[in-house]
């Protein structure tokens, strides 16, 4: 079967609907019939300076978060990126083989950099794409299951994996390919919807977390932004809001689009934002639970990413070797 590769931030309390949309739904149905490798990339969540009690924390609510929706340790394997120093390592070697300039224009480092300034940029968050290829290709992965936003880090990793095999050899690592889906590869913010769903967004009005009060979500979505017409159309260039409403209801719901259109026809926005509500509520509820029956044992959660760790390390460290000695490494014998 084919390797499957991909990872969150731990960089908040509460994963959000277009992380759950975007990525882990696909994450779970990837368990039959692929080799599943799922990862809590706390190195990565480091760039934006945590506290470290809190990182820890979030790390172990990622982890829990993944198992609520779904994620088997029995089908795949959970895991946290520091407990294999190989992705730390593979990332020099990786580092030696990026152009300055091909790092300089990953559009999410442009964004943040642009944000913080030159002295408020640390140097993580410039080389984050480099450890990114580095968690990929340790894996001999074929594919990575990611929403939109990850498109540009996937490339980079692609030429430096074919860069790699250029250099060193045809097969000393497998070039990755997206495994992006269409429909959920971008939710959009519900108060700004031409704006994607994200943890940092202007107003939390805008944002799901799925660890919200559902009252509270319930609240979000009946006043979603859509616009000075009445009808219910998938149309995301001049419907963004209700599209991104359709988009969400359809993915939650597993009705089509076109279902759903039909079966709005000659009803209101308020009529469709109050099912949504309904259909997220009960989604919501007992994802929650589920939630908290694993973050509530967390000697059991900490055994199953142990197992996880150990067993990814079984898979990295021989990819590691082939690197290091093709790099021209001297072994340590
Ligand atoms: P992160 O933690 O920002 O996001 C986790 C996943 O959620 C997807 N996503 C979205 N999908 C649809 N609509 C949205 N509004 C939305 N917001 C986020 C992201 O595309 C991602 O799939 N760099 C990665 C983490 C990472 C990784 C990896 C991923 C590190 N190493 C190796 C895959 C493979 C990131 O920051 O994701």
């Amino acid at each position: 079967p084919q390797r499957i590769f991909s990872g969150m931030q731990p960089t908040s309390d509460s994963l959000h609907l277009g992380n759950y949309l975007g990525a882990l739904t696909q994450w779970v149905a990837l368990q039959d019939g692929y080799d599943p490798i799922y990862c809590v990339v706390d190195l990565h969540a480091l760039t934006v300076n945590p506290e470290p009690a809190v990182l820890r924390e979030r790390t172990r609510r990622t982890a829990a978060q993944y198992l609520a929706a779904g994620v088997d340790p029995s089908r795949s394997l959970l895991f946290v990126q520091s407990h294999v120093p190989e992705h730390a390592q593979l990332t020099w070697i990786l580092s030696c083989l990026t152009g300055y300039g091909e790092a300089s224009r990953m559009t999410q480092f442009k964004d943040k950099s642009a944000k913080h300034g030159n002295e408020g940029t640390n140097v993580g968050l410039f080389t984050y794409p480099i450890l990114m290829a580095a968690d990929i290709l340790l894996y001999d992965t074929a594919l990575v299951p990611v929403g939109e936003d990850q498109r540009q880090h996937l490339e980079l990793t692609r030429d430096l994996a074919q860069r790699l095999n250029a250099r060193f050899g045809a097969d000393t690592v497998v070039v990755p390919e997206p495994y992006i889906v269409k429909a959920t590869a971008k939710i959009y913010d519900l108060q700004e919807p031409t704006a994607k769903m994200s943890k940092t967004a202007s107003s939390p009005n805008g944002l799901v977390e799925l660890l919200d009060d559902p009252k509270v979500v319930a609240k979000r979505i009946r006043s979603a932004v859509t616009d000075t017409e009445r009808e219910i159309r998938f149309d995301t260039a001049a419907k963004p809001g209700v599209s991104n409403l359709l988009s969400i209801y359809s993915a939650l719901s597993g009705r089509t689009i076109t279902d759903l259109e039909g079966s709005y026809e000659g009803k209101g926005y308020g009529d469709l934002k109050k099912d949504l509500a309904d259909v997220v509520v009960a989604f919501l509820e007992p994802f929650q639970a589920r939630f908290h029956e694993f973050l509530d044992d967390p000697a059991q959660l900490d055994a199953v990413l142990a197992d996880g760790a150990e067993r990814a390390r079984e898979i990295a460290a021989p990819v590691l070797a082939r690197v290091y000695d093709r790099s021209g490494l001297l072994p340590a014998r």
